[in-house]
């Protein structure tokens, strides 16, 4: 494999750089019989996205025929709001048509996520109940341990609302909600996602303000070890006022959904490490136990556990052995590695795999980016005109800003966290 490797070093902005690319390319095409089929995999600063399709396009390197392709990767962010991602887009595809540009969001290569639409689609118990008839809410929490790390410049200017929300975040909303697609083909799919994503009610300045929870970690502790607030990391200025956290309250306004909230989270340093989705279900009526104990039963949920317990529990009341009738919440769980004999992979080879053969299915299309970051503009608008002032109001290994509790609390629900 190794000796399959080339390197070419050179100035994005070089058009001198992409003829030798091209040279380079005929020259390891004829050595291997690559039959020009070549896909050039952006992960670079977002700001090169768009000049780089150019001046590929410009030497010939977008070119197809019957007999080869051409594509591109484009990585995350793309576009730092709705303007700058329809800016991208345009400029993209002034060069290169849809069919040749794959928007990669490695949550979708993820089997955990892919599963929600076997678990969803390929069952014939689940979806008679997934709608507003007999779910209360959703919700989606993307809960990760770690810092910053060594990428302080990029996430200060990003933030955990762009970094994490209109593409991860979206996947999962847009998977678990959405209507069941005609066929598994790239469209189908994609047009079902799409639609959760158009139908996403958007906010009023004044809704942001009360459907919204920003924070930003201090020091704190975990596992016994001290660390660092947010504003003492590398690359980080003393007195940043960037988000490492938020949640949210969205609404779907379309038949299946009305009415029933989606709450979602996620934060950097928080509690434990955990990726989720928890669909909790209407209560039973129980006015047939009023003369029991049963004050303190959880309402049925289902768990989808993306990461990194990877495996789905469905928790339901049992009576509790005894001479009384008394009920205790228990699970059934079914755990990936139980199964199958192999563990499910973490995204890059299948997507990369995807994109050889041609397969969009797994890829944001250019309208679906748009829309999520319509989802988000809103709240960036409204963040960036009240900075916070209570940064930072959460300590590194607790579970966020207590106003993320309280957004569930006022409705009289709570978030549920697995702890290790
Ligand atoms: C990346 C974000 O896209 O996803 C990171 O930029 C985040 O900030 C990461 O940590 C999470 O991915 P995973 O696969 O570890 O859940």
């Amino acid at each position: 494999f190794c000796k399959r490797l080339y390197y070419l070093s050179g100035e994005f902005d070089n058009k001198n750089v992409y003829s030798q690319l091209k040279d380079f390319l005929q020259k390891v095409d004829q050595d291997h019989t690559t039959h020009s089929n070549f896909f050039f995999y952006l992960a670079t600063a977002p700001s090169f996205f768009g000049q780089i399709v150019e001046h590929l396009a410009e030497v010939g390197l977008m070119e197809e025929d019957n007999h080869h392709w051409r594509r591109v990767i484009i990585e995350k962010p793309f576009g730092h709001d709705v303007d700058s991602a329809r800016l991208l887009n345009q400029q993209l595809l002034k060069v290169a048509k849809e069919k040749q540009i794959y928007r990669i969001d490695h949550y979708l290569g993820k089997e955990t996520v892919q599963n929600i639409l076997a678990f969803r689609f390929a069952n014939g118990i689940f979806e008679p109940i997934w709608n507003r008839r007999y779910i209360d809410h959703v919700q989606i929490s993307v809960a990760e341990t770690v810092g910053v790390e060594r990428r302080g410049s990029y996430y200060d200017q990003a933030g955990a609302l762009r970094d994490m929300v209109p593409n991860h975040i979206m996947q999962l909303i847009s998977l678990t909600s959405m209507e069941p697609p005609v066929s598994f083909h790239a469209d189908a799919v994609r047009d079902e996602q799409g639609k959760i994503l158009h139908a996403i009610q958007q906010w009023s300045s004044e809704e942001v303000l009360t459907k919204t929870v920003r924070g930003q970690y201090g020091p704190g502790m975990i596992d016994g070890q001290h660390l660092p607030g947010y504003r003492e990391e590398e690359d980080v200025p003393r007195d940043s006022k960037t988000e490492t956290f938020v949640a949210m309250k969205l609404q779907i306004d379309n038949w299946r959904w009305a009415d029933v909230p989606f709450y979602l989270r996620t934060g950097k340093r928080l509690a434990a490490q955990n990726t989720h989705i928890v669909i909790q279900f209407r209560r039973a009526p129980f006015v047939l136990f009023r003369d029991t104990p049963v004050e303190n039963l959880m309402p049925n949920q289902l768990v989808l556990h993306i990461s990194p317990e990877e495996g789905i529990s469905l928790q339901f009341a049992a009576k509790v052995p005894g001479p009384i009738m008394r009920l205790g919440a228990v699970d059934m769980n079914f755990e990936y590695a139980d199964y199958f004999g192999v563990q499910p992979s973490t995204g890059y080879e299948r997507l990369l795999h995807d994109c050889m053969i041609g397969d969009q299915t797994l890829f944001q299309r250019a309208d679906m980016v748009e829309a999520g970051w319509c989802v988000v503009s809103p709240v960036l608008d409204v963040w960036k005109a009240l900075p916070p002032r209570n940064f930072p109001n959460y300590a590194a290994g607790t579970w966020g800003p207590k106003e993320a509790d309280e957004l569930l609390e006022r409705d009289g629900r709570h978030w549920r966290n697995f702890e290790k």
